[in-house]
């Protein structure tokens, strides 16, 4: 083939020399993100596109891809892409789906243990000496086992992050747009509950929905406000469905006890104030992080580019409906 493809992020090698093999590619080599002008410039001549989640694909830049025909997104949610735009442009888009669940899930429960029970505060004081004499009310933080943990999403990473909580003999709640089967709750040991009644009964609220304009700012003041004092909010899904500004003030006004964010409103900048506050444990966006599930998640996209790539229809088609205007290429 001599198909032309733009790859926005930093691959893992064996990913990069599969697409080297079969296409002339132009990557982004440094492992920070692609500037917007050099993905306006970049996209002029290309049939394929792999992004990534700081790749904000919109009408300017499909306009500018005559070429396009094919974009494989490295990762399951793929709010940072216009869907409908790509669709009108015939353009196919694919995403990473179950290859991250168990990773994600992993680094939802890294959180939950975290926050609880004071992970990155203890450990900050310990490296500054602060660790003078052991006392019986050192450091104390609250039991994970046998809390009520709230599911918000009980999607494929929710599902997961469930059934991590067996283990921890977790009572679940979740709230989804719609009720799971009954046969599977019973697996799950999850209970549907109403918004309200999920966020008053839990110990520990974990976010597990996409984003899109119905879920911004799910979680605001007044959700803060129906939360227990002891509560923690664990977010890796995506910011900007937390109001940070309210979760903020919900900190700072001890409406709930503490938080474990991933991700972030306005990523990568943190709402002024937040790594001030000791209660809240900070990460750079790692749900899908492990050398495992990054290779996992590469080998699907270079598949689903190939697929596309090839005129098929790639597994992990997002827009359906584009298929019967989709771009073939000669
Ligand atoms: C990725 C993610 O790190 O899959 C997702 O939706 O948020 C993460 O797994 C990110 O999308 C990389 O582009």
């Amino acid at each position: 083939m001599n198909k032309r493809i733009l790859v926005t992020g930093h691959l893992p090698e064996v990913n990069m020399a599969e697409l080297e093999k079969l296409f002339l590619v132009d990557a982004n080599t440094e492992d920070k993100p692609f500037e917007r002008q050099r993905l306006l410039h970049a996209i002029e001549d290309k049939d394929g596109l792999v992004s990534m989640i700081t790749d904000n694909v919109d009408e300017e830049v499909l306009d500018r891809a005559s070429r396009l025909k094919m974009i494989a997104h490295f990762g399951v949610g793929y709010n940072n892409i216009d869907i409908k735009a790509a669709t009108t442009h015939g353009i196919m888009v694919t995403n990473t789906p179950g290859v991250l669940t168990d990773a994600t899930a992993e680094l939802a429960f890294a959180l939950i243990l975290a926050v609880s029970r004071r992970v990155v505060e203890c450990d900050k004081a310990t490296r500054e000496g602060r660790f003078q004499y052991w006392a019986p009310m050192l450091f104390l933080g609250r039991e994970v086992t046998g809390k009520t943990l709230g599911i918000i999403g009980l999607g494929e990473i929710g599902k997961a992050v469930a059934r991590r909580a067996k283990g921890f003999k977790m009572r679940v709640l979740y709230h989804n747009r719609r009720r799971i089967a009954s046969s599977e709750e019973k697996e799950l040991m999850a209970e549907y509950a109403d918004l309200q009644k999920l966020l008053a009964e839990s110990d520990l609220v974990s976010l597990h929905i996409p984003l899109t304009s119905e879920t911004r700012h799910f979680i605001g003041k007044e959700e803060f406000s129906l939360m227990k004092p002891t509560a923690y909010l664990i977010n890796t899904s995506r910011g900007p469905v937390v109001d940070e500004q309210s979760l903020l003030e919900a900190l700072l006004n001890r409406t709930i006890s503490g938080a474990g964010l991933d991700v972030y409103e306005n990523e990568p900048a943190l709402t002024p104030g937040l790594a001030e506050l000791s209660n809240v444990v900070l990460l750079p966006h790692i749900g899908s992080g492990t050398f495992e599930t990054r290779i996992k998640m590469a080998s699907m996209a270079v598949e689903n580019l190939i697929a596309g790539l090839s005129n098929k229809i790639p597994p992990n088609l997002v827009n359906r409906e584009v298929l019967p205007h989709r771009r073939l290429t000669e």
